[in-house]
Protein backbone atom coordinates (compact mmCIF):
# COMPACT_ATOMS: atom_id res chain seq x y z
CA UNK A 1 0.00 0.00 0.00
CA UNK A 2 1.41 3.22 -1.10
CA UNK A 3 1.89 6.17 1.90
CA UNK A 4 -0.02 9.33 1.85
CA UNK A 5 3.49 10.23 1.53
CA UNK A 6 4.70 8.11 -1.34
CA UNK A 7 1.57 9.77 -3.36
CA UNK A 8 2.67 12.99 -2.91
CA UNK A 9 6.06 12.34 -3.79
CA UNK A 10 5.07 10.64 -7.05
CA UNK A 11 2.54 13.74 -7.94
CA UNK A 12 5.80 15.94 -7.57
CA UNK A 13 7.85 13.63 -9.23
CA UNK A 14 5.25 13.32 -12.12
CA UNK A 15 4.82 16.91 -12.02
CA UNK A 16 8.33 18.36 -12.69
CA UNK A 17 8.90 15.09 -15.38
CA UNK A 18 5.99 16.93 -17.60
CA UNK A 19 7.24 20.45 -17.06
CA UNK A 20 11.08 19.41 -18.17
CA UNK A 21 9.32 17.60 -21.36
CA UNK A 22 7.31 20.80 -22.23
CA UNK A 23 10.60 23.06 -21.91
CA UNK A 24 12.70 20.17 -23.76
CA UNK A 25 9.62 20.16 -26.25
CA UNK A 26 9.39 23.96 -26.63
CA UNK A 27 13.14 24.43 -27.21
CA UNK A 28 13.63 21.79 -29.48
CA UNK A 29 10.87 23.44 -32.10
CA UNK A 30 12.04 27.57 -30.89
CA UNK A 31 11.44 29.39 -34.40
CA UNK A 32 14.67 30.81 -35.56
CA UNK A 33 14.17 34.62 -36.25
CA UNK A 34 15.36 35.32 -40.01
CA UNK A 35 17.37 38.65 -40.62
CA UNK A 36 15.41 39.73 -43.49
CA UNK A 37 11.36 40.66 -43.55
CA UNK A 38 8.19 39.49 -45.31
CA UNK A 39 8.46 42.58 -47.60
CA UNK A 40 11.76 42.23 -48.36
CA UNK A 41 11.07 38.81 -49.64
CA UNK A 42 7.86 39.92 -51.82
CA UNK A 43 10.00 42.69 -53.03
CA UNK A 44 12.78 40.58 -54.28
CA UNK A 45 10.29 37.45 -55.69
CA UNK A 46 9.90 39.41 -59.52
CA UNK A 47 13.59 40.21 -59.38
CA UNK A 48 14.58 36.51 -58.62
CA UNK A 49 12.12 35.50 -61.03
CA UNK A 50 13.65 37.66 -64.20
CA UNK A 51 17.28 37.55 -62.92
CA UNK A 52 17.91 34.16 -61.28
CA UNK A 53 15.29 31.64 -62.07
CA UNK A 54 16.66 30.75 -65.28
CA UNK A 55 19.56 29.27 -64.41
CA UNK A 56 18.60 28.29 -60.69
CA UNK A 57 14.89 27.22 -60.63
CA UNK A 58 11.92 29.22 -59.51
CA UNK A 59 12.35 27.22 -56.25
CA UNK A 60 16.20 27.62 -56.30
CA UNK A 61 16.89 23.83 -57.55
CA UNK A 62 19.97 24.79 -59.56
CA UNK A 63 20.65 22.59 -62.43
CA UNK A 64 21.03 18.54 -62.66
CA UNK A 65 24.71 17.16 -61.90
CA UNK A 66 24.97 20.43 -60.09
CA UNK A 67 28.46 18.75 -58.27
CA UNK A 68 29.37 17.81 -61.07
CA UNK A 69 32.26 20.37 -62.85
CA UNK A 70 32.05 21.08 -65.99
CA UNK A 71 35.38 20.96 -68.97
CA UNK A 72 36.61 24.30 -68.17
CA UNK A 73 36.20 23.98 -64.25
CA UNK A 74 33.68 25.96 -63.00
CA UNK A 75 29.92 24.50 -62.13
CA UNK A 76 26.74 24.55 -63.45
CA UNK A 77 24.10 26.97 -61.68
CA UNK A 78 24.37 25.32 -58.07
CA UNK A 79 21.11 25.05 -55.97
CA UNK A 80 20.07 27.77 -53.68
CA UNK A 81 17.24 26.09 -51.63
CA UNK A 82 19.42 25.35 -48.92
CA UNK A 83 20.75 21.55 -50.30
CA UNK A 84 23.88 22.90 -52.05
CA UNK A 85 26.77 25.29 -50.82
CA UNK A 86 25.10 28.60 -50.24
CA UNK A 87 24.17 28.29 -46.73
CA UNK A 88 28.09 28.10 -46.24
CA UNK A 89 28.39 31.37 -47.24
CA UNK A 90 28.06 34.40 -45.05
CA UNK A 91 25.72 36.98 -46.09
CA UNK A 92 28.33 39.54 -47.24
CA UNK A 93 29.70 36.88 -49.41
CA UNK A 94 26.20 35.85 -51.13
CA UNK A 95 26.56 39.59 -51.74
CA UNK A 96 29.66 39.66 -53.40
CA UNK A 97 29.02 36.53 -55.84
CA UNK A 98 25.81 38.03 -56.87
CA UNK A 99 27.61 41.53 -57.26
CA UNK A 100 30.39 40.19 -59.39
CA UNK A 101 29.67 36.79 -60.70
CA UNK A 102 31.01 33.05 -60.64
CA UNK A 103 33.99 32.60 -58.71
CA UNK A 104 35.06 29.85 -60.37
CA UNK A 105 37.50 31.27 -63.86
CA UNK A 106 34.83 30.44 -66.97
CA UNK A 107 31.65 30.06 -64.48
CA UNK A 108 28.26 31.51 -66.86
CA UNK A 109 27.12 33.30 -63.35
CA UNK A 110 26.62 36.80 -64.57
CA UNK A 111 27.67 39.51 -62.66
CA UNK A 112 24.59 41.67 -61.82
CA UNK A 113 26.13 44.31 -59.80
CA UNK A 114 24.94 46.93 -62.62
CA UNK A 115 21.78 45.30 -62.42
CA UNK A 116 20.72 45.52 -59.32
CA UNK A 117 21.38 48.19 -56.17
CA UNK A 118 22.73 46.61 -53.15
CA UNK A 119 18.85 46.52 -51.65
CA UNK A 120 17.61 44.50 -54.22
CA UNK A 121 20.93 41.98 -54.42
CA UNK A 122 19.54 41.56 -50.52
CA UNK A 123 16.54 41.09 -51.44
CA UNK A 124 17.03 38.23 -53.66
CA UNK A 125 18.89 36.83 -51.24
CA UNK A 126 16.28 37.10 -48.85
CA UNK A 127 14.38 34.97 -51.12
CA UNK A 128 16.28 32.21 -51.42
CA UNK A 129 17.14 32.20 -47.98
CA UNK A 130 13.13 31.58 -47.50
CA UNK A 131 13.48 28.49 -49.41
CA UNK A 132 15.63 26.96 -46.67
CA UNK A 133 14.62 25.59 -43.68
CA UNK A 134 15.22 26.31 -40.22
CA UNK A 135 17.65 23.81 -39.56
CA UNK A 136 19.62 25.04 -42.67
CA UNK A 137 19.33 28.45 -41.60
CA UNK A 138 20.30 27.57 -38.18
CA UNK A 139 23.59 25.73 -39.65
CA UNK A 140 24.48 29.21 -41.56
CA UNK A 141 23.70 31.34 -38.25
CA UNK A 142 25.87 28.92 -36.20
CA UNK A 143 28.47 29.24 -39.46
CA UNK A 144 28.58 32.87 -39.11
CA UNK A 145 25.91 33.79 -41.64
CA UNK A 146 25.38 37.28 -40.33
CA UNK A 147 28.85 38.10 -39.11
C1 LIG B 1 23.31 32.36 -66.62
C2 LIG B 1 23.02 31.54 -65.47
C3 LIG B 1 22.94 32.18 -64.10
C4 LIG B 1 22.16 33.26 -63.68
C5 LIG B 1 21.21 34.10 -64.52
C6 LIG B 1 22.40 33.39 -62.26
N1 LIG B 1 23.32 32.47 -61.83
FE1 LIG B 1 23.99 32.22 -59.93
N2 LIG B 1 25.26 30.77 -60.55
C7 LIG B 1 25.35 30.30 -61.84
C8 LIG B 1 26.46 29.37 -61.95
C9 LIG B 1 26.91 28.66 -63.21
C10 LIG B 1 27.06 29.31 -60.64
C11 LIG B 1 28.32 28.55 -60.24
C12 LIG B 1 29.46 29.53 -60.50
C13 LIG B 1 30.86 29.02 -60.35
O1 LIG B 1 31.19 27.92 -60.81
O2 LIG B 1 31.66 29.78 -59.76
C14 LIG B 1 26.26 30.19 -59.79
C15 LIG B 1 26.49 30.41 -58.44
C16 LIG B 1 25.73 31.20 -57.63
C17 LIG B 1 25.92 31.35 -56.21
C18 LIG B 1 26.97 30.65 -55.35
C19 LIG B 1 26.33 29.38 -54.83
C20 LIG B 1 27.20 28.49 -54.00
O3 LIG B 1 26.68 27.44 -53.56
O4 LIG B 1 28.40 28.78 -53.79
C21 LIG B 1 24.94 32.20 -55.76
C22 LIG B 1 24.69 32.66 -54.33
C23 LIG B 1 24.16 32.59 -56.92
N3 LIG B 1 24.66 31.96 -58.03
C24 LIG B 1 23.06 33.43 -56.85
C25 LIG B 1 22.41 33.92 -57.98
C26 LIG B 1 21.36 34.92 -57.92
C27 LIG B 1 20.77 35.49 -56.64
C28 LIG B 1 21.02 35.20 -59.22
C29 LIG B 1 20.04 36.23 -59.69
C30 LIG B 1 20.29 37.60 -59.29
C31 LIG B 1 21.84 34.35 -60.07
N4 LIG B 1 22.68 33.61 -59.29
C32 LIG B 1 21.75 34.33 -61.45
C33 LIG B 1 24.55 30.65 -62.90
C34 LIG B 1 23.67 31.71 -62.92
Amino acid sequence: MISKMNKLFLAYITFFSLVLLLMACSTAQEEVTRWYSLEQVATGKPLYAKHCAGCHGSNGEGAPNSDTPLPNGSYPPQPLNGSGHSWHHSLSNLEETIKKGGRHPGATMPSFGHVLNHEERITVIAVFQSFWSDKTYRGWLWRGGLD
